[in-house]
């Protein structure tokens, strides 16, 4: 059973591989290549193809941009399955930009820091890994170095994103109350997505007229950091986004130290972490609802909610054992019904919960994926377990998709895989779960 489950995981990941040396999320919805999938991507490569492993990452960190930055998406082809595409979002505008490829104007979470780390723990010839890790880490310190000088205007050791789709928790509720401080046109386009799937799945068309919005801001001021701080109307410190960082500074310092050398770098990235730590807690960690939350920039003000994100910090060694403790007490009583999988995106026990619309509810395997390890971690093997198993159970139940139904009911009498089918992390993490 697991052997046919591996197996169609691996078609799953070649079948999406490109000729130019990077995966799709999968085909007709998502042409390109994004950023964290890719991260994703190359750690399920990773177990049975380290060629293509490198190739993902390496067509990735081409694309990086003069001053570090690294986009969300890669336009490396010409697509109209996809709104919007290169002609909307015109990453020339900025003088900064990566005039080779294509690409959006914003970023997603910084996830190859760890992913390199997980590529050479994976890797059987450890010195060809390490030759790997040598020639692209300098890049992603580089992304690392873009983030702190540019995203954390306060100073704050915390970094901030302009747009939801940056925290890659597009549509999560988390953003609702953001929107109600916005007023913007009722854009004319021509969405692809909603032909695809089912629109019941996915954002609604005043939420993208909010999306567009942002870029437009963004767009007018050819891209600049700077001018995105002053006057973004969304801007948010995100406990996913900046956990991604954080574990990717401990990976990075952990990779240098193999190295060799490397000693401003390494205390670089140890000042950043030292500092991130304690302002994450400080800031996003909500005694009350004990578990972390959102920070409104914008609008200087915490965003109260809890969502899968609240539980990431986990992955990172971020809380102390006794907030752990409060962090999974929350999450099991939250999250964890037995008539429910783990782990919904969203809050179930409050009204915002959707269990079909993408990121307002439904199960996503890389969240699932990085809470896997943080629990184990933190010595939470049993729900760790569960986590696991609830992921290989969807999978097996449903199919390869990009998201799932967390109520268990739901599968006697219908598929609750939502969204794009043969999605590329759900397949590439199932390999890292089951090697695990
Ligand atoms: N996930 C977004 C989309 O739905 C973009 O990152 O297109």
């Amino acid at each position: 059973m697991k052997k046919d489950l591996i197996n169609k995981a691996k078609i799953v990941l070649d079948g999406n591989f490109q000729e130019k040396g990077y995966s799709i999320p999968c085909k007709g919805l998502y042409p390109f290549q994004w950023k964290w999938d890719s991260g994703f991507i190359a750690i399920g490569f990773a177990h049975y193809d380290m060629d293509k492993a490198k190739q993902e990452v390496e067509t990735l960190l081409k694309a990086q941009w003069q001053n570090g930055f690294i986009p969300h998406i890669v336009f490396h082809v010409e697509s109209d399955t996809y709104f919007p595409g290169p002609d909307y979002h015109r990453s020339d505008l900025s003088p900064l930009s990566n005039k080779e490829y294509p690409s959006t104007g914003m970023t997603q979470p910084p996830v190859i820091g760890f992913t390199l780390e997980k590529i050479y723990n994976i890797a059987s010839d450890k010195d060809d890994a390490l030759k790997f890790v040598k020639k692209n880490i300098d890049k992603v310190y580089f992304n690392h170095q873009y983030f702190y000088e540019n995203r954390d205007p306060q100073n704050e050791g915390l970094v901030f994103i302009y747009h939801n789709w940056e925290s890659g928790t597009d549509n999560s509720p988390l953003w609702d109350d953001i929107w109600k401080t916005m007023n913007p046109p009722e854009y004319v386009f021509k969405r692809r997505d909603t032909d695809l799937v089912d629109p019941e799945q996915r954002p609604s068309k005043r939420e993208y007229d909010h999306y567009l919005h942002i870029i437009e801001i963004a767009k007018e001021h050819n891209y600049s950091d700077e001018k995105i701080a002053e006057l973004s109307p969304f801007l948010v410190q995100d406990p996913l986004f900046n956990t991604m960082l954080i574990k990717s500074n401990s990976s990075l310092i952990a990779l240098y130290k193999l190295i060799g050398g490397n000693e401003d770098k390494i205390k670089q990235l140890e000042k950043w972490q030292e500092k991130s730590i304690k302002s994450f807690n400080s800031k996003l960690y909500d005694t009350e609802l004990g578990a972390y939350i959102h920070y409104d920039l914008r609008n200087e003000k915490p965003i109260r909610f809890v969502s899968s994100s609240s539980f990431s910090p986990l992955y990172a060694g971020i809380p102390s054992k006794e907030q752990a403790k409060t962090l999974v007490n929350t999450m099991m009583s939250k999250f964890g019904d037995e008539n429910m999988y783990l782990c919904a995106s969203f809050d179930p026990t409050h009204e915002r919960f959707n269990p079909k619309k993408y990121w307002r509810g439904p199960v996503w395997i890389n969240l699932n994926w990085i809470l896997y390890y943080g629990l184990k971690e933190y010595g939470f093997n049993e729900i760790a377990k569960r986590v696991k198993n609830d992921s290989i159970e969807l999978i097996e139940k449903a199919g390869f998709y990009e998201y799932f139904d967390a109520r268990k009911q739901i599968y006697k009498t219908e598929n609750g895989g939502y969204g794009g089918n043969n999605f590329s992390w759900s397949a590439a993490l199932l390999l890292d779960l089951i090697n695990n």
